[in-house]
């Protein structure tokens, strides 16, 4: 006689059975994280860089195929200088630092035209030197969706195509190389897209934490897994008999 025995489904499980390949974030909350601890909104995107880094190792751990975060849209460059050179600084030192992310294959979506020619440079190094590994990770800079949708259009225009199909604006996105999000997490008790993937979250299924961005944790990557895993993922169509 065969025992049945009923176990809850790891995370690891569920991640898999789910369906869940790609997870991008929206960090939102560093500067009130910061000002609530009396510190600077600098110090705030310091802790979110580490916690960045934290988020993407532990993804990639329970299978998660592709991350995405937004680290720099084309409107945060109207914010106080000091705080936009922080967020350039924090971002150009993980450049450097991160070839030695075990497995990860690095890509920076957005206009890099406006970066320093050394960002660039370091940008640009990185993913070259690590475009075979197997786990992606794209890091939204300089990103916006409106302004990547008129960008792909005009690549497509530029190619000389007159007229331009659904999959062509999909694989001529910064994002062209990954499945669109499965599932998009924003923390800082914002309920809304703020110019992020729009074209590729037309089915993505949405997650808000009310949690700060530094105070994220790998339980609170469980605990939007699971909500995602709940969900009846529908296409526009009905449920499967
Ligand atoms: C939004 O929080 C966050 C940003 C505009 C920047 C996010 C950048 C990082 C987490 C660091 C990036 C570095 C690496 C290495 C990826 P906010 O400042 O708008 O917070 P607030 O709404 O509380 O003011």
């Amino acid at each position: 006689m065969i025992e049945k025995t009923e176990t809850t489904p790891t995370i690891k499980e569920l991640v898999a059975l789910s369906g869940l390949r790609h997870i991008a974030f929206i960090m939102d909350g560093n500067g009130r994280w910061a000002t609530a601890k009396h510190l600077s909104r600098e110090a705030g995107h310091k802790a979110g860089a580490d916690v960045f880094k934290k988020i993407v190792r532990y993804c990639k751990s329970i299978g998660i195929e592709c991350c995405t975060v937004y680290a720099f849209s084309t409107e945060n460059w109207n914010r106080p200088k000091p705080e936009v050179e922080a967020i350039m600084g924090l971002l150009e030192k993980y450049a450097v630092e991160a070839d030695a992310e075990k497995d990860i294959s690095f890509h920076f979506i957005g206009d890099k035209t406006p970066l320093s020619s050394s960002m660039r440079e370091k940008l640009e190094k990185l993913e070259r030197t690590t475009a075979d590994r197997p786990y992606i990770l794209n890091i939204a800079l300089n990103y916006g969706g409106r302004a990547e949708i008129v960008n792909a259009v005009n690549k497509i225009l530029a190619d000389g195509k007159t007229e331009v199909t659904e999959a062509d604006i999909s694989a001529a996105l910064y994002t062209g190389h990954c499945p669109d999000p499965d599932l998009v997490v924003r923390t800082g008790k914002e309920l809304r897209i703020s110019n992020f993937l729009l074209w590729q979250s037309a089915y993505t299924e949405y997650y808000f934490s009310e949690k700060m961005w530094p105070e994220m944790t790998a339980d609170d990557i469980d605990e939007a897994v699971r909500s995602f895993a709940g969900r009846k993922r529908r296409w526009g169509g009905l449920d499967k008999a």
